[in-house]
C-alpha cells in the first residue's frame, strides 16, 4: 500500500499574503468528498513545500482544510538543528512549528548551491531526527541522460542516502520516506519526460529499493514524478506503473491548475 502524492514545490515565490490568498482560493477548489484513495490502496495526498519564512502564513491559512489530507514541509534545511550556522534552517523548527515533510536534494539545491550526494544523505537524516518525512529529489541533466547514465545517476544518488547504515534502517522499519524522479532537463523547461521515459526510471528506482530493502518496503515507498508536470500531461504520467504522484514547480502557484492535477 502507498499513497499517491500532489507535491508543490513553490521554490522562492510567495510572500505570506499571497499564500495566504492562494490558500484561499485553492481550498475552495478541492473535492468535497475530499481526494479518495490511491490506485494502491493509500491515500491520495496533498504536501506543499513552501519557503520558510512563510511557512507559518500557509500553515495558517492550510489548517482551515479538514479532509484535504493537505500537509506541508520545507524545501530545504540544514543537518544540525541548531548552533552557530548564521542563516540555515533548522527542521526540528519547521516540525515545531507544525510542518511534516522536508524536502531534499532537488537539483537546484545541488546545481545552483553545490549540494552533494553526501549532504542529502545528512539531511535526510535531519529530517528523520526531527521526526519530518523526507522526499528525496534525484534525476539526470541532459547530458547524462544522453550518455546513456541515467540509471547511473539515480542509482548514486539514492546509493548515497541507503549506504548509511542508520538511515536504511529507519527506511526499513517503515517511516514515511518519499522519493521525485526529476530529469533536471524538465525542470522549469516546459520539456516533459514522455510517460514511457518516467516510468521506465520509475521502475528501475523500483527495482533498486528492492535490492536494497527487500520487496515489502520497495513497494510503500511513492515515487513521485517531477518536471514540466501539468494539468494536460499529468493524466498520462500518473497512469503509467510505478508513478504515485508529482511534484510540481511552475504550475503549482496558480491555484486552478494545481488544483487541475486532480482531475488526472
Ligand atoms: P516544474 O518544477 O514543474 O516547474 O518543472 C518542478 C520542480 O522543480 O520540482
Amino acid at each position: 500500500m502507498r499513497h499517491f502524492i500532489y507535491a508543490a514545490n513553490w521554490k522562492l515565490n510567495k510572500s505570506p499574503k499571497e499564500a495566504d490568498a492562494f490558500f484561499q482560493d485553492f481550498l475552495g477548489r478541492l473535492p468535497k468528498g475530499g481526494l479518495g484513495a490511491s490506485p494502491t490502496g493509500g491515500k491520495k495526498q496533498i504536501v506543499f513545500f513552501v519557503p520558510a519564512l512563510t511557512l507559518s502564513a500557509s500553515l495558517e491559512a492550510g489548517r482551515k482544510s479538514s479532509g484535504s489530507n493537505l500537509e506541508l514541509g520545507l524545501q530545504n534545511s540544514y543537518w544540525e538543528a541548531k548552533g552557530a550556522f548564521t542563516g540555515e534552517n533548522s527542521a526540528s523548527v519547521a516540525k515545531e512549528m507544525g510542518a511534516e515533510w522536508l524536502l531534499v536534494g532537488h537539483s537546484e539545491r545541488r546545481s545552483l548551491f553545490g549540494e552533494t550526494d553526501a549532504d542529502t544523505a545528512k539531511k535526510v537524516a535531519a529530517g528523520f531526527q526531527a521526526g519530518l518525512a523526507p522526499m528525496l529529489c534525484v534525476g539526470e541533466t541532459l547530458s547524462e541522460r544522453e550518455a546513456g547514465k541515467t540509471i547511473d545517476v539515480v542509482r548514486r544518488q539514492l546509493q548515497a542516502v541507503l549506504q548509511v547504515e542508520a538511515l536504511k534502517a529507519k527506511i526499513s522499519s517503515g517511516s514515511a520516506f518519499v522519493i521525485a524522479y526529476e530529469p533536471v532537463w524538465a525542470i522549469g523547461t516546459g520539456k516533459v519526460a514522455t510517460p514511457e521515459q518516467a516510468s521506465e526510471v520509475h521502475q528501475a528506482i523500483r527495482k533498486i529499493l528492492t535490492n536494497e530493502l527487500g520487496e515489502k518496503i520497495a513497494q510503500a515507498i511513492s515515487i513521485l514524478y517531477g518536471g514540466s508536470v501539468k494539468p494536460d500531461n499529468a493524466k498520462a504520467i500518473g497512469g503509467m506503473p510505478d508513478i504515485d504522484g508529482f511534484l510540481v514547480g511552475g504550475a503549482s502557484l496558480e491555484p486552478a491548475s494545481f488544483a487541475g492535477l486532480f482531475g488526472e
